[in-house]
């Protein structure tokens, strides 16, 4: 039994994802621009939805994962997901977020970013969070350095992405690193 709360932002509310939304979630991660900056696979394939959305759930269980939908508030839209990929042992996590393509350029990204950060420290008990980046998408580094991550570095030619090798960028936050934005 998973037991995730529900977080609140000014504009969200973030919550478990179910096996209802997993056509939304073909719909919007199926997006080419979406799948071009992430690890996606582009077409989006019928049943990965369900099967990713069960192996959230799986990872909640087993502690080494947090995962939300992004939803606005009021309204209750899906329009994105965050996650994290915990490891207990240096409790640390990595970061993954996307937004759907209608919704860019609002904040709902920082928005859902640094929420899920604070859940992390202060739920969770991590020291660290990173998340990486293509450094072809400075918007990413951009949710990034808004709240609150350090640019680590750079490693080249670290992700094939669709038969390309391409540089990725590290960010990252410490617990004790600082004010929290
Ligand atoms: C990256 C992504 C999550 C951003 O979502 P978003 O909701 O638009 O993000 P926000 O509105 O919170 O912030 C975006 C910031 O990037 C900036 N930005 C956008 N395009 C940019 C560009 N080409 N270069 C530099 N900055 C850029 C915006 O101006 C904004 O910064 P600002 O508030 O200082 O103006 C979204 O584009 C997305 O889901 N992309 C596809 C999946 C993906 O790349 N996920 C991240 C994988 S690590």
């Amino acid at each position: 039994m998973e037991n995730q709360p529900i977080l609140a932002t000014d504009r969200l509310l973030l919550r478990s994802f179910a096996l209802a939304d997993a056509f939304t979630v073909q719909q919007l991660a199926g997006d080419y621009a979406v799948a071009a900056t992430t690890l996606l696979p582009h077409p989006y394939p019928d049943g990965l939805a369900e099967l990713w959305i069960a192996s959230l759930r799986e990872g909640i269980e087993r502690g080494d994962t947090a995962a939300f939908a992004i939803t606005l508030a009021g309204e209750g839209r899906l329009i994105g997901g965050v996650r994290l990929r915990i490891d207990c042992g240096h409790r640390r996590a990595e970061l993954g977020f996307w937004v759907a393509r209608s919704c860019w350029g609002r904040g709902y990204a920082t928005e859902a970013v640094r929420a899920m950060i604070e859940y992390g420290f202060s739920a969770l008990g991590l020291h660290r969070v990173y998340a990486m980046h293509f450094s072809r998408n400075p918007a990413s580094g951009r949710v990034m350095e808004k709240c609150g991550m350090v640019h680590e570095g750079r490693f080249r030619e670290h992700i094939r992405k669709w038969g390309v090798f391409e540089d990725a960028d590290i960010w990252g936050i410490l617990r004790e690193g600082g004010a929290f934005p």
